[in-house]
C-alpha cells in the first residue's frame, strides 16, 4: 500500500507500487482533470503539482510519491479564481483545452517560483506542448497571472464551472456501474 496526500487528503493506493501516478489518480481517484499524452515525459499535459514542482506524473510511480503532497488541477482553485485560471480565460488561451490542465499546473508552479518571470523564463520552464498552438497566448497569460499574483492587475473572474468537479468525475459513463436486473 502506498499512501501520500492528494489535493489536501490522505490517500492510500492498493495498487502496484510502480503504477505511474497518473494511472492511480486518472483510474483510481477519478481526478480526470490530469491528462494522458504521451506517457514518456515529453508533452507535459499530465503535469501535476508534487511537493512544489511541477512533475509530469506519467514518469513517477506512486512509490515515489509515498508521504508526498500531490495537488492536481481539481484542486487549484475550485471557483476558477487562481490568477493562473483567469489570466488563461482573459487572453483565450484554451482552444481544445487538452493540454491546458498541464500548462495551468507548470504555470501555477512557476509563478510561484519566480514571481516576475520573463519571457524566456517561462520558456524555459513550461516546455508542455500545445498541439493548437497556443504558444504566445501562454506566454502573455503566464505574465498577466504573475501580474495578477503580485497584486499589480485585477482581471474579471473567470466563470465558474457549471458543476462541481467532484461531480463531474463521479459521472463519468464508464465508471457508472451498470443497473442490476
Ligand atoms: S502524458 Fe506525461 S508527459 Fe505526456
Ligand atoms: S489548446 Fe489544444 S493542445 Fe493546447
Amino acid at each position: 500500500m502506498t499512501r501520500f496526500t492528494v489535493n489536501n487528503q490522505p490517500v492510500e493506493y492498493r495498487m502496484d507500487p510502480e503504477t505511474p501516478l497518473l494511472w492511480a489518480l486518472r483510474d483510481a481517484s477519478n481526478l480526470t482533470g490530469t491528462k494522458y499524452g504521451c506517457g514518456t515525459g515529453d508533452c507535459g499535459a499530465c503535469t501535476v503539482d508534487v511537493d512544489g514542482r511541477a512533475v509530469r506524473s506519467c514518469t513517477i510511480s506512486i512509490a515515489a510519491c509515498e508521504g508526498r503532497f500531490v495537488t492536481t488541477i481539481e484542486s487549484l482553485a475550485r471557483d476558477r479564481s487562481h490568477p493562473v485560471q483567469q489570466a488563461f480565460v482573459a487572453e483565450s488561451v484554451p482552444q481544445c483545452g487538452y493540454c491546458t490542465p498541464g500548462m495551468v499546473m507548470a504555470a501555477a508552479v512557476l509563478i510561484r517560483r519566480t514571481p516576475d518571470p520573463s519571457e524566456d523564463d517561462i520558456r524555459k520552464a513550461i516546455t508542455n506542448l500545445c498541439r493548437c498552438g497556443t504558444y504566445p497566448r501562454i506566454v502573455r497569460a503566464v505574465q498577466r497571472a504573475a501580474r495578477v499574483a503580485r497584486g499589480e492587475e485585477v482581471i474579471a473572474a473567470a466563470p465558474p464551472p457549471g458543476i462541481d468537479p467532484a461531480d463531474a468525475a463521479r459521472a463519468v459513463p464508464a465508471l457508472v456501474p451498470p443497473p442490476t436486473k
